[in-house]
């Protein structure tokens, strides 16, 4: 039985992703490195120091220790330039009803996040309310698809991995919530995400019940 389920954020309940794509686009030509939508891809749900390590990759650039903290300073900043003036029109069409109707049949709410700014989109969105644990990129050391972001929500949920479904909008994000043995439901393109246990292109018209069903 689902008692839980574990929402991951940009991309997933809000439209942060492309403000990500656009930070790390900026960062990347800055170093002479050019950067697609579609090298993008491979950026989504990974973490900061993994994601400039792959954007480092795909130029052949090396950078000292310093420079690599500065770069991620830099690219977090332009991020942040966006972030800040961003408010409940960015939840993404049908997310606030979708988490009602989970509330409703009583199940948990988690965030499982890698961004170390989730909570910061949380308030600055007005949906911190909506979570009963919030895992993000300050909690966990292990990048998706490391399974551990997922499994350190079930564990403040106090609920086994087998009762939770994940929503995930990245490729590495579905891999960790197989990995943790959990039902994963890809938000975004079925090309991309058939790892997933079905997909949907967004929460509009979507409830709970509706997903249950389709998980059984
Ligand atoms: C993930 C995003 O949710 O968080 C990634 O999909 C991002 O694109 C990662 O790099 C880390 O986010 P932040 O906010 O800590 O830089
Ligand atoms: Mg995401």
């Amino acid at each position: 039985m689902k008692t839980a389920c574990i929402f991951d954020l940009d991309g997933v309940i809000v439209d942060t992703a492309r403000y990500h794509y656009l930070a790390w686009k900026r960062l990347a030509e800055s170093l002479g490195v050019g950067f697609s939508e579609h090298d993008n891809e491979a950026l989504k749900g990974v973490s900061r120091i993994e994601s400039l390590k792959l954007i480092l990759k795909l130029g052949g650039k090396e950078l000292s220790a310093e420079e690599f903290d500065a770069a991620l300073a830099r690219k977090n900043a332009w991020y942040l330039e966006h972030i800040h003036k961003i408010g409940p029109e960015e939840i993404l069409p049908g997310v606030i009803e979708f988490l009602q109707s989970v509330r409703a049949r009583g199940m948990k709410i988690a965030l499982g996040s890698a961004s170390k700014n989730a909570l910061l989109i949380l308030q600055q969105i007005g949906l911190r309310d909506h979570f009963d644990a919030i895992v993000d990129g300050n909690k966990v050391s292990l990048a998706k698809p490391d399974p551990e972001v997922f499994l350190c929500a079930a564990r403040e949920l106090n609920v086994p991995p087998q009762a939770c479904v994940v929503f995930e909008d990245a490729v590495s994000g579905v891999q960790a919530a197989c990995a943790a043995q959990m039902a994963v439901v890809g938000i975004g393109h079925a090309q991309v995400l058939h790892q997933a246990d079905f997909v949907l292109p967004n929460f509009l018209g979507m409830d709970i019940a509706a997903v249950l069903a389709k998980l059984k």
